[in-house]
């Protein structure tokens, strides 16, 4: 499948299940003095989850073209040295403004997943915020996650919020093994590892709080989801490829820039451990 094919079924599903299209916002923040660049598919919907807006819709889709190279989520110091860091990609996200919660998020990602994209369910594992019981009940019990697939990670995995205020919350992400391989041959190499074996595909964020100035979580007057999937990494998945690069996204970009330095691309972090 195709990065377009995979776009395209996203759009499908989350719209089959009443979500309202919403085009990527410019990668400049309009009217946002806290950021510099786009950084997350939630960005142009802030106001909605702190409720100081309005719109004709309670849930939305989007693919969010972001930046991350400075500011609170920076990936600029790992491009180069893993398989799946870049400074820019896409985000793809679904939305509830005052609508649903923790138990469809999930169950919308798992079905997304495993029945519109056919991943291996024995590959799947996710991560749910130390505290967060819920989440946890809801993949183990109504997704039927084994206790052995399900990590509860602290604050720096399972914590999310755009920048040093606004709103955030607990959240749950979902891995997929790539298998020994991609590992850092740590006995306890497990989801939230820093190597790329366990492959972080979705954040699933279940926003709660309002991140005051002095650090105070003040509760939002009511709850939302915010989640974001990297595209690339998505494709490099489906594409049964090493890292984001040699995906369609990037390969007629280095194929052309092979031709024009007549350098071939070579796909090993070797030199560079
Ligand atoms: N905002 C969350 C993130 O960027 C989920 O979209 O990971």
């Amino acid at each position: 499948m195709n990065s377009f094919e995979i776009r395209k079924k996203f759009f499908d599903f989350f719209e089959q299940n009443n979500h309202t299209y919403v085009k990527s916002s410019s990668l400049i923040p309009a009217q946002d003095p806290t950021l510099l660049f786009t950084n997350a598919g939630m960005n142009q919907f802030k106001d909605l989850f702190l409720s100081k807006e309005k719109r004709s819709y309670t849930r939305a889709v989007s693919i969010q073209k972001c930046i991350r190279a400075g500011g609170k989520h920076n990936d600029l110091e790992n491009v180069g040295f893993t398989k799946r860091h870049l400074t820019f990609f896409e985000m793809m996200g679904n939305f509830s403004f005052s609508d649903y919660f923790k138990n469809e998020a999930i169950n919308y990602a798992w079905d997304f997943l495993t029945k519109w994209l056919n991943l291996p369910k024995e590959k799947l594992y996710a991560s749910v915020y130390h505290k967060d019981d819920e989440s946890y009940e809801i993949w183990n019990k109504s997704i039927g996650l084994p206790d052995n697939r399900i990590y509860r990670l602290g604050e720096a995995d399972n914590f999310w919020q755009m920048g040093d205020t606004g709103p955030c919350g607990p959240c749950s992400e979902i891995y997929i093994d790539r298998g020994n391989n991609f590992g850092c041959q740590e006995s306890k190499c497990a989801p939230g590892c820093n190597c790329d074996r366990f492959l972080e595909i979705w954040n699933l964020v279940f926003m709660q709080y309002d991140r005051q100035v002095d650090g105070e979580l003040k509760p939002l007057k009511s709850t939302g989801v915010d989640t974001g999937m990297g595209l690339e990494r998505l494709c490099s998945i489906i594409q049964n490829k090493d890292s984001v690069y040699e995906t369609d996204l990037f390969m007629p970009i280095i194929n052309k820039i092979e031709e024009l330095t007549r350098i071939e691309y070579n796909n090993s972090l070797d030199n560079i451990k």
